[in-house]
């Protein structure tokens, strides 16, 4: 795989900028945001009297501490447009959540946020290794979903030739990517996993294919499965950050040069990791929840919005703003199986060191004589299908889940292809069990 390092002057002044600097823009930007949150919004100005935190006692960061956090219900019972901080008709693009577990959560944007947002996918992009003039093939969903659109905006800022084919057709996605010739996608890693899968089927070498950089994200993946993808398109797969209600994509990627976390971009966002239990503020260097604070959204200023994501705060690398730890895991995706905590990506990593096994699995939770069971279903590949052969990788998986994770479980060999493919986020966990 090629150096893709970029040359500094490439860079935004403030991606290199100091701590110092940094710091005094973020104190200004958050002055503006909580008191822009207050005076505008009457959601913010309820909640913030409520906790007795006036924007007048924000002096500094760590005054920030004071404020209310915000929840993904505050969004749901404001719903539709509760939350903005603008009139409705200065709000040039709306996106929502898909509502598959209650309510959906809408966001809105001004033409300013719209113009961050796409700087900030700009920068992602170039931290990832994309270069104006790239051709990047967009494969993350178009629509309410802000993936496919989000991209998209950041691609052409940088001056990409963009690709917006959305997901799915998955037959076209290979076909397009052999014609056009791009040298950047962008899709989920799971899909990603499919549209591997569609190269091998056409008979196509995809380390012949033109693609240089992989940018995944919208949902949690491993180290392991970087490493698949590399070798399997030999490629610089990166990874992306982002969540709808504090903007979409973008808020937080790695620099392709270390992949050692991504750099959240600070000068937008302010990132916490707070306790999930608690509340309370963790020093850099903790795991815990992560929770952002918007320093320039005029639309939907998000205060201390708790994300559910668990990490933790590092310092800068390859840029002077600080990375959050590649995130594992969700609060919500947590699996407590006879008391120990099990996340899905533990899972796929252990998959993953199993020749016979494809990464293609779903983890299904089921209750016998009271007691939890956990079954994966995983898929061999065709080169192991015979009998033996899969009954030698179901115990070799349940061996290092069990000395890895800890638990025992069943494990389901199936043939190629059986486990439901996704077009977008995959889904990872089925519970059967009895409500
Ligand atoms: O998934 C935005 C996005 C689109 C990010 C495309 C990256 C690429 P939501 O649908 O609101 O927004 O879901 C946000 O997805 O809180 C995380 O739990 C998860 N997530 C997003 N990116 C990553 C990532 C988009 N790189 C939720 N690693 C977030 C792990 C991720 N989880």
């Amino acid at each position: 795989m090629k150096d893709l390092t970029p040359s500094t002057d490439i860079l935004d002044p403030i991606e290199v900028a100091s701590r110092d600097e940094i710091t005094a823009l973020q104190q200004q930007r958050m002055a503006w945001s909580l008191r822009h949150a207050y005076e505008n919004s009457p959601f913010y100005r309820q909640r913030f009297d409520q906790a007795g935190a006036h924007p007048d006692d924000f002096r500094t960061l760590a005054d920030l501490a004071k404020f209310p956090f915000t929840m993904k219900q505050d969004l749901r019972d404001t719903y539709p447009f509760g939350m903005f901080a603008v009139p409705r008709d200065r709000l040039i693009r709306i996106h929502a959540s898909s509502g598959t577990t209650g309510k959906p959560t809408v966001v809105g944007y001004t033409r300013n946020d719209i113009d961050n947002w796409a700087a900030m996918v700009a920068r992602s992009i170039r931290a990832s290794g994309g270069r104006r003039g790239d051709i990047a093939h967009i494969a993350y969903g178009y629509g309410l979903f802000t993936g496919g659109l989000g991209a998209h905006y950041g691609a052409e800022k940088l001056g990409c030739t963009v690709v917006p084919i959305s997901g799915g057709m998955t037959e076209r996605q290979v076909t397009l990517i052999t014609d056009f010739k791009p040298r950047i996608i962008m899709v989920t890693p799971s899909y990603m996993l499919s549209i591997l899968d569609e190269f091998r089927r056409q008979g196509l070498d995809p380390r012949e294919s033109s693609i240089e950089v992989g940018i995944f994200g919208a949902e949690p993946w491993t180290n392991a499965m970087r490493e698949e993808i590399e070798q399997a398109f030999n490629m610089h797969a990166v990874d992306i950050y982002g969540l709808s209600e504090v903007m979409g994509p973008g808020v937080a990627n790695e620099c392709v040069e270390t992949k050692d976390g991504l750099h959240v971009w600070e000068d937008h966002f302010y990132p916490e990791i707070i306790d999930p239990q608690t509340g309370e503020v963790l020093p850099d260097g903790q795991m815990g929840e992560l929770v952002f604070t918007t320093l320039t959204k005029e639309g939907l200023p998000m205060v201390r919005y708790r994300t559910r994501d668990l990490t933790r705060i590092l310092p800068g690398t390859a840029r002077s703003m600080r990375r959050i730890e590649k995130i594992t895991g969700r609060c919500d995706d947590m699996i407590i199986l006879r008391g120990v905590n099990v996340f899905p990506t533990q899972i796929e990593e252990q998959i993953l060191k199993c020749a016979g096994l494809a990464p293609h699995f779903q983890i299904e939770l089921t209750r016998k004589d009271r007691m939890d069971v956990m079954t994966v279903h995983v898929e061999c590949t065709a080169a192991r299908a015979a009998s033996e052969a899969r009954t030698a990788s179901a115990r070799e998986l349940a061996h290092h889940i069990k000395s890895v994770v800890g638990i025992s479980t069943r494990i389901e060999v199936h043939d190629p292809d059986r486990i439901a493919r996704s077009e977008g986020k995959a889904k990872r966990l089925l519970d059967n069990r009895p409500k």
